[in-house]
């Protein structure tokens, strides 16, 4: 490991790069307008840095005070490479919280970076963190058997121009700490030669200059073969070439093609044949056998194909995944004495085998039952490994319910009501998202979000009956109950907590509640006095049915009661009840 930088530096373009997105972004505008805002900023780190060293103060970078970070519960939320970074919330910065390896993280593709957003809540905030990870020269370029000498057994009558190809080396780093350059050691016969691979990769040949002479020279020699990156400091990776030069008369083999190129479906089957190399030598009999091999490659590569080295049949023998490699160049070796490399490459072609992928960014239940149209209730990333149509999501919402999905970010949904709600007739919804990608055939993912709608006082108590009326023989005791009034309130708990007051009027200059009471709890109407069918003949009174809301809501109702005449005065015992409550 190079040493370390230990100031982070934040490339000059990230402030311009967030100021324009924070104020003229259109896709800030969508955020807006579902109540969130969201901004971006970019970090530029070197690979391998402590734990502990600082990426960046978020918090400066992105305007918010620390205690907004406290309050919104601030943190970094996707992505499977989240571990890598920690946000310390009570100094505002993003830290490294575990050593980045850059090679790991992304092996050849550059830029490399991490992405990641920082959400905060009340009200909802969703912010994009990119640190791209810069390449130190922490690798040197590896032959891959360097301690096994390339040889070569070359006949003395061999043409000036025969080219004789080499292994090519490794460098696990990129750009300009990647391999550059291959040195011969100094010879007189041999010079040379760099290609380029269409992938960019470099491989050389050794190509005779002046023939080898076996009376002139000693029959074995040795050349050394270095590869050189362009890091500072420079590092190199050597490997010995042994020479044999041969008396007898012999040729090498030649492919029948320069490049061959095949292509092959992900996740084909182990044991699938893809193409056949095809190298022939002028040589007859045992000289012309020629076996065919792979040349040792990148780490688990070397598993995903073998040869048969007889027919030159190139086989499937592991996992084929697009999703991590989009193309194989293998490189094969015909040998018969000697030898010669051709070049194979072989296309992966994306199937769409994976689904995609729902994580819940946040998820707020329950929701007010007022909350206007449009408030945001939870975020969503959706994610789909798969490339081209196989990797295009689409979400919907299954249900017909009073919720709509709108896409802000690339890949973030947000999931907002649609109309008011109303508890009272709907108190929860099982809301199911479906994220399907566009494959044929398509593969589809469901995420269920189990959603209470909280009560708002919206409703008064409401009386069972529009009048009561009760009425009863005079001269009833005191104390008796002459009516029970009901109302209901289909709000929720206290909101639905009802309590029945007698509103205060006078009757013939005396108050009502010297006549009747109700009881605030059970609504029962219940006789003060005893009541004289001369002096008095009909109460007329109101019973208001009050909840617990804050404020609270109300209904009234009329009440008439009042006493009969006693016909038992009369001798004609009768008590007559009319009214539909009367008890
Ligand atoms: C290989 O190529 C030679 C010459 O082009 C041809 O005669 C031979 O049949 C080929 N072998 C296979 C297995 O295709
Ligand atoms: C929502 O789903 C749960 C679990 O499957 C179920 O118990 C509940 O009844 C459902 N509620 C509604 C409103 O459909």
């Amino acid at each position: 490991m190079a040493p370390v930088r230990r100031l982070p530096y934040i490339s000059p373009g990230w402030r311009s790069f967030y100021g324009v997105r924070r104020h003229i972004g259109s896709l800030l505008l969508l955020l807006l307008a579902v109540n969130m805002v969201g901004g971006q900023i970019r970090y530029s780190i070197p690979e391998e840095m402590k734990k502990g060293s600082v990426i960046g103060n978020v918090a400066q970078d992105l305007g918010l005070d620390l205690k907004r970070l406290r309050s919104g519960r601030a943190r970094i939320v996707t992505g499977e490479n989240v571990h890598y970074t920690e946000l310390q919330k009570d100094k505002g910065t993003l830290v490294v919280n575990e050593r980045i390896d850059r090679e790991q993280l992304c092996g050849d593709i550059t830029p490399c970076s991490l992405s990641f957003e920082m959400i905060l809540e009340n009200p909802m905030e969703l912010h994009r963190i990119t640190v791209e990870v810069l390449d130190i020269n922490d690798h040197a370029p590896v032959f891959p058997n360097k301690d096994k000498p390339i040889s070569f057994e070359i006949s003395e009558s061999a043409a000036v121009e025969v080219r004789f190809p080499l292994q090519s080396a490794q460098d696990l780093d990129v750009g300009q700490n990647a391999l550059q350059n291959y040195i011969l050691s100094p010879n007189d016969n041999f010079i040379l030669k760099q290609h380029s691979n269409p992938d960019g990769r470099k491989y050389v040949e050794m190509v005779l200059q002046k023939p080898l002479d076996r009376e002139e020279r000693h029959p074995h020699f040795s050349l050394k073969l270095i590869a050189v990156d362009g890091g500072t400091p420079q590092r190199s990776g050597t490997v010995n070439i042994d020479v044999t030069v041969l008396d007898a008369n012999d040729n090498i083999p030649v492919f029948n093609q320069s490049v061959y190129k095949a292509s092959v479906l992900e996740n084909t089957k182990t044991g699938t044949s893809i193409i056949t190399v095809n190298a022939t030598d002028a040589d007859s009999g045992l000289y012309g056998h020629i076996t065919y091999s792979l040349s040792k490659m990148k780490g688990s590569v070397a598993e995903i194909f073998t040869i048969d080295e007889n027919t030159g049949t190139i086989y499937v023998s592991g996992q084929i995944d697009y999703e991590k490699y989009r193309k194989y160049e293998l490189r094969v070796e015909a040998k018969d004495h000697g030898g010669l490399i051709g070049t194979m490459i072989i296309e992966v072609t994306d199937v769409n085998d994976n689904a995609p992928i729902i994580s819940v960014m946040s998820f707020t239940s329950p929701v007010s039952e007022d909350s206007p149209p449009g408030t945001t209730i939870g975020i969503i990333n959706v994610k789909d490994l798969d490339s081209g149509d196989n990797g295009q999501v689409n979400c919907r919402i299954e249900q017909n319910a009073p919720f709509k999905i709108k896409s802000n970010l690339r890949n973030y949904y947000t999931l907002v009501t649609d109309t008011v709600l109303d508890r009272e007739s709907v108190s929860e919804y099982n809301i199911t998202v479906v994220a399907t990608d566009a494959g044929i055939p398509p593969l589809s993912t469901k995420r269920t979000f189990h959603l209470k709608v909280s009560d708002v006082n919206d409703n008064a108590p409401v009386f069972s009956q529009s009048v009561y009326s009760a009425f009863i023989t005079e001269n009833n005791s005191p104390g008796v109950s002459l009516l029970t009034v009901g109302a209901k309130d289909p709000d929720e708990n206290q909101n639905a907590r009802i309590s029945y007051i007698l509103e205060n009027t006078n009757i013939g200059g005396a108050p009502v509640s010297e006549y009747v009471t109700v009881n605030a709890e059970s609504g029962v109407v219940h006789a003060v006095r005893s009541f004289d069918y001369e002096q008095i003949k009909q109460l007329v009174f109101v019973v208001k049915a009050q909840d617990g809301g804050s404020p609270p809501l109300s209904n009234n109702a009329p009440l008439r009661a009042g006493p009969y005449r006693d016909r038992r005065k009369q001798n004609r015992p009768r008590a007559a009840l009319w009214g539909r409550n009367a008890v």
